[in-house]
């Protein structure tokens, strides 16, 4: 057995993966406060809307993810759908940086850290958590939606600021 392969299944994980990179995604950084009173955020390509009757999202976060216990055990979180132009807000958030928030402009909207340029903001209610293998499946009741006109930041193939091809041309 090779190391990218899963113990379980024996399924490749590699091919996995890269089946997955192809499913196109947009890009949403995830905050909380921590315990200790600091902001924590990460990106996520796995944000998705989960019910409209409670209005519902789901975020899935590794457990490897520094930011997994604070979100595990918060009452809020915040979702963040980032916008083109924001790709270097995205790499900020997928480093493990030491504060992923010096340089971007954010406050306390009560237990969320909200960032002021994501055109699409949810503050969640978090009303359930569970784990299956190694991430956490968290999804929030939205308590608060705002939507500014913006066109997304759009991840393919690992490629942050996708655009969509019109006859082999890839748009502006
Ligand atoms: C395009 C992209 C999508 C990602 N999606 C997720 C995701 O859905 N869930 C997750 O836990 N990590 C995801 N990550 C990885 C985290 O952003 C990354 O591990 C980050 O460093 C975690 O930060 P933290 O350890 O400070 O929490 C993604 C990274 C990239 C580049």
């Amino acid at each position: 057995m090779t190391a990218t392969e899963n113990v379980a299944s024996g399924l490749p994980v590699a091919t996995f993966t890269e089946a997955m990179s192809r499913l196109v995604s947009g890009l949403a950084v995830v905050t909380t406060r921590q315990p200790t009173g600091q902001p924590c955020g990460l990106l996520v390509s796995s944000i998705c809307s989960y019910s409209v009757d409670p209005p519902s999202a789901l975020v899935v976060v590794d457990h490897a993810s520094r930011c997994r216990d604070s979100l595990a055990r918060c009452v809020e979180f915040g979702v963040h759908v980032l916008g083109r132009g924001e790709e270097r807000t995205a790499r900020t958030f997928a480093s493990r940086g030491a504060d992923k928030f010096a340089d971007v402009g954010w406050e306390w909207d009560g237990e969320v850290p909200r960032l002021f340029d994501a055109p699409i903001y949810l503050r969640c209610n978090t009303s359930a958590v569970f784990d299956h293998g190694d991430h956490t499946v968290l999804i929030g009741e939205v308590a608060r939606t705002e939507v500014a006109e913006a066109e997304p930041l759009v991840c393919y193939r690992r490629q942050f600021d996708w655009r969509l091809r019109r006859n082999g041309v890839r748009q502006p």
